[in-house]
């Protein structure tokens, strides 16, 4: 009947960026990703025949009806799969540091789905859950498993996570930095459906195979400069394909570019680190930790006032009795 589930959110290394499917959100691409320590979230289901209404609470305020939309058309959804019934509440707390600027809705829907799962007794294996946390939000699909972790493109039934390394022996840091927090104006939905018709998009997705492939070989290899340079590769052509969409948009912000030319300047004198860049304009800073204090300074030197916070890899999903 009731069900608590925790899951950390997941930044990729390459990158989803655009779906096959809308409704079942399987992607045109393959993507890979390191689940992180520092962010999570917590979310207890409970389904009782002695409620009257669905109700959604976000760190612990009920939610309206415009903002439970999503999530209570999700679950009505996973209702419908399993052929279940009756009203539900659901308790989710983010456990995101303000200051991050991260997308949580990774580790939201994970957490939902195992929540879920668990709360109606449904066996179901961590392959089932990804697929199930897929049909949330697709970059869910991934914050199943802990460490690196694969999605692979497939269909309704073959797309699903499969871990690589869920507890990889490596010095490998993010370094999360805000730009801005604020809601951006261009979803990543909206996002990945203009950015196809930009030239770049279909040549880009004739690199995937190759691209994840050479992601996995420098995971096996241990090897940083090749993970840092393919994930800003990565970033770099999603980026490019919404700077070369009709009509063109960007997430970068001023900050964002200034960032980036830091990184690059950082790596011209010895010091190693490499970006990666969601939906939005914060820059994540992949680095190890020899350079980490001397990246943070430098941030601050360049932009005042701008949170950072150190993440490295993180579990997968868990329960919470
Ligand atoms: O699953 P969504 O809608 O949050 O899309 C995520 C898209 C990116 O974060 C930009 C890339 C990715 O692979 O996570």
């Amino acid at each position: 009947m009731e069900a608590t589930a925790r899951a950390h959110t997941n930044i990729a290394l390459i990158k989803y960026w655009g779906k096959k499917d809308t409704a079942l959100k399987t992607p045109l691409m393959s993507s890979l990703s390191m689940t992180l320590d520092a962010f999570y979230t917590d979310t207890t289901f409970i389904h009782d025949s002695n409620l009257t209404e669905d109700s959604f609470y976000l760190n612990k305020i009920k939610q309206n009806d415009n903002n439970s939309e999503r999530v209570f058309n999700y679950i009505h959804h996973l209702q419908k799969l399993f052929n279940l019934k009756g009203h539900f509440t659901i308790y989710s707390t983010n456990h995101v540091p303000t200051s991050a600027g991260l997308a949580s809705s990774a580790s939201a829907f994970a957490a939902l789905a195992t929540a879920f799962a668990k709360s109606y007794q449904l066996d179901l294996s961590l392959t089932d859950l990804s697929r199930l946390a897929r049909s949330g939000s697709g970059s869910a699909t991934r914050s199943i498993f802990g460490g690196f972790v694969k999605w692979i493109k497939g269909n309704d039934q073959t797309s699903i996570a499969v871990p690589i390394d869920q507890n990889p022996d490596w010095d490998l840091h993010m370094l999360a930095v805000e730009v801005n927090t604020g809601v951006k104006k261009i979803s990543s939905s909206k996002g990945m459906i203009q950015a196809q018709t930009s030239p770049f998009y279909l040549p880009w997705l004739e690199r995937n195979d190759e691209e994840i492939t050479m992601m996995e070989n420098a995971i096996k290899s241990k090897n940083f400069t090749k993970l840092g340079e393919l994930a800003e590769l990565s970033a770099n052509e999603m980026h490019a394909t919404n700077l070369t969409a009709t009509p063109s948009f960007t997430y970068f912000e001023p900050q964002t570019l200034k960032l980036i030319k830091l990184i690059q300047e950082l790596r011209s004198q010895g010091i190693e680190c490499y970006y990666t860049i969601d939906a939005g304009p914060n820059v994540k800073i992949l680095a190890q930790k020899n350079n980490l204090s001397a990246i943070s300074s430098a941030v601050h030197t360049l932009l005042d006032n701008v949170k950072i916070v150190d993440a490295s890899f993180g579990p997968g999903v868990k329960f919470l009795d």
